[in-house]
């Protein structure tokens, strides 16, 4: 079977050296690396940074920088974990070489998602906050038991992560609050309630409250509590390693690649038949 030929983003980050570890048992093969255009290494072979061996035939991919692109290397599929920042130039790169885009990027603005839906027009996308097969199904039964427990139960979203993380709530836990509003006809904008504080009155019981923990080498902690009169029910998910968003997005990318373009979800991936 061909491996399938990736771009990778951020590539000096942690997820982007995982990505690369983990790249070549996943039927996959880095052909482009790309930074930031101010990076000091650029120009370096991922061998000599110790990111990467060179392949069987010696050959070395060398840092490149974001704004140039990779049109030239045959790229299938971009696999992006970088910081919205970097967004629009990884979405630039990925237009002009006509891949596929993997992005398990957190944090992005409505401004951004909008662009994601114009890029879909021209290329195969998939953007997760969470490409854990767990936390996929985490969503799933949410969605059901927001549906079969009336709203006599109270949804709270509480998630923890390690302190280096930058944005708050985590884009799993928007994804989950957005899953359980959807599921009971709210929008999401009038009931999420962002932590508490003050004298705030009494909970509406419509309310979705979401909570962030920071601290520790948490990796990634989400728990849905449905809280009702004389009983509560918590869907917990817990991460033990970054490996498993890894392995998830590169099995994303081997399914993604040569798809029409469109926007794709996890679930699809995982069960290619249900909707996504
Ligand atoms: N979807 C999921 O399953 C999942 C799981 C874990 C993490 N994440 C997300 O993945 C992203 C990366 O996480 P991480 O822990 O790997 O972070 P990290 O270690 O800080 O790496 C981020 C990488 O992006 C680069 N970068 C940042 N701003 C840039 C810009 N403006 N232009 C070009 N490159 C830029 C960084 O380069 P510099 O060092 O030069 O800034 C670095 O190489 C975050 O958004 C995180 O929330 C998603």
């Amino acid at each position: 079977m061909t491996s399938t030929r990736i771009a990778v983003t951020g590539v000096l980050g942690r997820m982007g050296r995982l990505v690369t570890a983990l790249a070549e048992e996943a039927g996959c093969v880095v052909v482009a690396a790309l930074e930031r255009d101010e990076h000091p290494q650029l120009g370096q072979s991922l061998a000599a940074l110790g990111v990467l061996e060179p392949d069987a035939a010696g050959a070395e991919v060398p840092l490149g920088a974001l704004s140039q692109g990779f049109a030239e290397q045959g790229v299938d599929v971009c696999i992006d974990f970088t910081l919205p920042a970097a967004f629009t130039t990884v979405l630039a790169a990925c237009r002009q070489a006509g891949c596929s885009l993997v992005s398990g990027t957190t944090g992005l603005d409505a401004s951004q998602e909008a662009l994601l839906d114009e890029a879909a027009g021209e290329i195969p996308v998939l953007h997760a906050t969470n490409f854990s097969l767990g936390v996929a199904l985490l969503a799933q039964l949410s969605r059901l038991a927001a549906v079969a427990l009336d709203e006599g139960y109270e949804i709270e979203i509480v998630e923890a992560h390690h302190g280096r993380k930058v944005d708050a709530p985590s884009g799993t836990a928007k994804t989950l609050a957005q899953t359980v509003a959807e599921a009971r006809d709210q929008h999401l904008d009038k009931v999420a309630r962002h932590g508490r504080e003050g004298q705030l009155g009494t909970r509406s019981r419509e309310e979705i409250g979401v909570h962030a923990v920071r601290g520790g080498s948490v990796v990634g902690e989400h728990t849905v509590h449905f809280l009702g009169p004389d009983e509560r029910l918590e869907l917990t998910h817990r991460a033990a390693s970054r490996e498993i968003f890894v392995r998830g997005a590169l099995r994303c990318a081997r399914w993604m690649a040569g798809k029409p373009p469109r926007r794709y979800t996890v679930a699809e991936v995982i069960a290619p038949n249900q909707p996504g």
